[in-house]
């Protein structure tokens, strides 16, 4: 029998990182976050010199990323970068790259060699359309806009980042247009997943849905 795979897609800030890495450790399941992996590309082409529009030159960075994830820490040859990928630029560039269909492809095989027993929970944009279409478990995890600013806003003020509900606002509604509204790997909830809002829901109560998804499918 195939690995189980619990795919978990939604918009930014959504909580479905943290909500993701929980059910792993619950299940004991591998874990993949698979937006990090944009994220390095972005990092990778910042540090090459490479533009974020040059397709092949991303898509070759794509395939030859020395970067490691051990122990919650991301790593790109001998450097952490785990708090550098989460910076403004790198957000901003992941999103820029993930609209490339070479890039995207380019770490297509990356993505499922995470498949191992005895599970997998991916998180992204297209874990449950295109890379795990056949996943046992898909959540489409989502909140509305205004709840996921406010996430973020706390998350920049306890590290003492400037922010303005305004602007974050804005941020979330023009990227969450462009991951939309792309022509490769659309974020959209599939006719076979399950919803999942947190609007009004914290991470144990989400994480506590999802496991019982997993372990109790209707
Ligand atoms: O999830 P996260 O915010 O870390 O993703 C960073 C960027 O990578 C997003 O802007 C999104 O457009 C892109 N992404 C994607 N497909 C995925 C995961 C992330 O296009 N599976």
């Amino acid at each position: 029998t195939p690995v189980p795979v619990v795919a978990i897609d939604g918009p930014s800030a959504s909580g479905k990182g943290t909500v993701a890495a929980r059910v792993a450790e619950v299940l004991a399941y591998n874990y993949l976050d698979s937006g990090s992996l944009y994220r390095l590309v972005a990092l990778a082409a910042m540090r090459a010199g490479v533009a974020l529009d040059e397709e092949p030159r991303l898509a070759a960075l794509a395939a030859t990323l020395p970067a490691r994830f051990e122990g919650g820490r991301v790593w790109f040859d001998a450097d952490d970068v785990t708090d550098e990928i989460r910076t403004e630029a790198c957000s901003a560039g992941a999103s820029k790259v993930a609209v490339l269909g070479a890039v995207r492809a380019a770490l297509l095989g990356r993505q499922r060699h995470y498949r191992r027993a005895p599970g997998l929970v991916a998180e992204g944009r297209d874990m449950g359309s295109v890379v795990f279409p056949d996943a046992a478990h898909k959540v489409f995890l989502t909140a509305s806009v205004e709840s996921r600013a406010e996430r973020r806003y706390k998350q920049l003020m306890e590290k003492g980042l400037p922010a303005t509900m305004e602007s974050l606002l804005q941020d979330l509604r023009d990227r969450d247009a462009r991951d939309a509204a792309r022509s490769v790997a659309p974020l959209l909830k599939l006719p076979d997943a399950v919803l999942l809002d947190t609007t009004s829901k914290g991470v144990e109560e989400a994480v506590a849905f999802v496991v019982d998804f997993v372990r109790n499918p209707a």
